[in-house]
């Protein structure tokens, strides 16, 4: 009998779509042969399948399990590479997403994985550093540090034992790119921290995954096990080795120093810097925490030359950066573009505008930490200084697009109780500051606020910014605060008169 082979993902995005109710039905059928990939990212598609056509894949979208005659015939496909969101994308880091089945090696191989190691390993530690300052390369998780200066700091440290953290708590609202990664190209990640325990002169590794992503920690573990006999990974003294850790449920355990103290076993609580980990983190050795979408970049650095990313981008921004859209556009999904387009251009090229029937309202852009933009700013350039110049964040690149129907004092009181409820409790500004604001915004939610209550929330965070302890408490003030400057009658006319 003729088998037909089709790809159809199973990541969390797309099961949740429908593509289990589709892989049970067709499972057992003997003419198809299911091939399960990742998502493409372009989630308003899913579930999508896909089979080999004569020029290259073609897909089919928002797939139901009767559709399966035409597309066992070959009716109405579309080459996935005329797909104007995907063709339009810059795929470096997210190249595999949807061609390989995620936990298989050779085809990792196959597609140019392991050549950034290989690379690595011909170079000595200091010449990796070059590499990644040649690259421009800026952490991913939110902060932007240059990732070359962590990792000089912690690769001239002296100590006998140092170790790698993968940040993998992935808590910002609307983001979802490492989740993705390690679903669908875990080898990317674990390549990418075995160049950097080969930078540092590291043996140990861990990988923190965020709580609520159970089949990433799995597809993880089943990757490490794998590049263990692959002999990629070993357990040996000299050698490097890598565990999944599954977090502790709390948005702060994604601060790298909580994260530690969580990690060693203690409540997740913010530390205060100095040290910086890269000097004494876990167990109080060189540690380097970065975030999973930033090692998943390295191999294509190491594997093409840090200039070669250098040149991508802008001045000060250099590489892709991965777009998250969510909210109400007419197409969510994951974005890889170099830095430099315009927001309202993201929004419009690849969001494909508004959902039907919605009207712009707002977006923000870094998670529950973001600043809000309305219309009128949305020609800001996707890069980090303009975003820093603004008063904003790019954060890990999670996109919340907000409607007309959007209530912006709601929202603004859902953000400080988010706060309120996630603070470690550690620094005063953000334990009570957090509490206190949500108060205020409750207060002018329920009509009782007065002209005062809104000067004391921007006093409130003017000192929640200037004196946390880390950046929960210090950006928790800019949504409330975004939100009150650009949409100020719908404060003003809940005040009591
Ligand atoms: C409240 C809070 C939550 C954070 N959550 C995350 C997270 O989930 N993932 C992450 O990579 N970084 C997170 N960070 C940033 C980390 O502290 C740290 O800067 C990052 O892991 C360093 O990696 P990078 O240099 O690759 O960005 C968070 C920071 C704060 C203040």
């Amino acid at each position: 009998m003729k088998t037909t082979r089709l790809y159809l993902a199973n990541d969390t995005s797309s099961l949740a779509a429908g593509a289990g109710r589709l892989a049970e039905v067709w499972s057992k059928r003997p003419e198809i042969q299911l091939i399960r990939t990742s998502s493409r990212g372009a989630f308003f598609l899913e579930p999508m399948v896909e089979r080999d056509g004569p020029n290259g894949r073609e897909a089919w979208f928002n797939v139901a399990p009767d559709d399966v005659s035409r597309i066992l015939e070959g009716v109405g496909g579309t080459p996935v590479a005329t797909i104007p969101f995907l063709r339009q994308q810059t795929r470096f880091t997210f190249a595999n997403f949807g061609v390989t089945e995620p936990l298989a090696l050779d085809e990792y191989q196959k597609r140019g994985g392991l050549k950034g190691l290989a690379a690595a390993q011909n170079l000595s530690p200091e010449a990796i550093v070059e590499e990644l300052r040649l690259s421009g390369l800026r952490g991913r998780g939110g902060a932007a540090f240059p990732v070359w200066k962590k990792w000089q700091v912690a690769q001239q440290a002296q100590s006998e034992q140092k170790y790698v953290v993968a940040n993998a708590d992935e808590g910002d609202a609307g983001t979802y790119c490492d989740r993705m990664i390690m679903e669908g190209d875990p080898f990317r990640l674990i390549e990418g921290m075995m160049i950097c325990a080969r930078a540092i002169g590291a043996t140990k590794g861990y990988l923190y995954c965020r709580y609520e992503y159970p089949a990433a920690a799995k597809a993880m573990q089943f990757a490490i096990q794998k590049a263990r006999e692959a002999d990629l990974l070993d357990c040996d003294d000299d050698s490097f080795d890598l565990e999944v850790v599954v977090g502790a449920g709390s948005y702060v355990c994604g601060e790298e120093t909580a994260l530690l103290e969580s990690l060693e076993g203690r409540r997740g609580v913010v530390m205060a810097k100095p040290p910086y980990p890269a000097e004494s983190g876990l167990y109080d050795k060189p540690t380097i925490v970065s975030n999973v979408l930033t090692f998943a970049t390295i191999p294509n650095i190491l594997a093409n030359g840090g200039a070669w990313h250098g040149s991508l981008g802008t001045e000060g921004s250099r590489g892709t950066m991965a777009l998250q859209l969510g909210g109400r556009v007419k197409q969510p999904g994951l974005v890889e573009i170099p830095f430099g387009m315009t927001l309202r251009q993201a929004l419009e090229q690849f969001g494909g505008g508004m959902a039907p029937g919605a009207r712009f309202k707002a977006v923000q852009v870094g998670g529950p930490l973001g600043s809000l933009f309305p219309e009128s700013q949305l020609d800001i350039p996707i890069c980090y200084d303009a975003f820093a110049k603004a008063g904003a964040i790019l954060g890990h690149g999670g996109i919340v697009v907000y409607d007309d129907e959007t209530n912006m004092v709601e929202l603004a009181r859902h953000f400080m109780a988010f706060t309120a409820d996630e603070s470690c409790g550690k620094c005063t500004p953000c334990r009570v500051g957090s509490v206190r604001g949500r108060e205020i915004l409750e207060r002018i939610q329920s009509g009782l606020g007065t002209e005062a209550d809104l000067v004391l929330l921007s006093d409130l965070g003017e000192t929640m910014k200037s004196a946390s302890l880390c950046a929960l408490g210090g950006r928790a003030p800019y949504p409330v605060l975004t939100a009150i400057e650009h949409f100020p009658n719908e404060f003003r006319g809940r005040l009591k008169v």
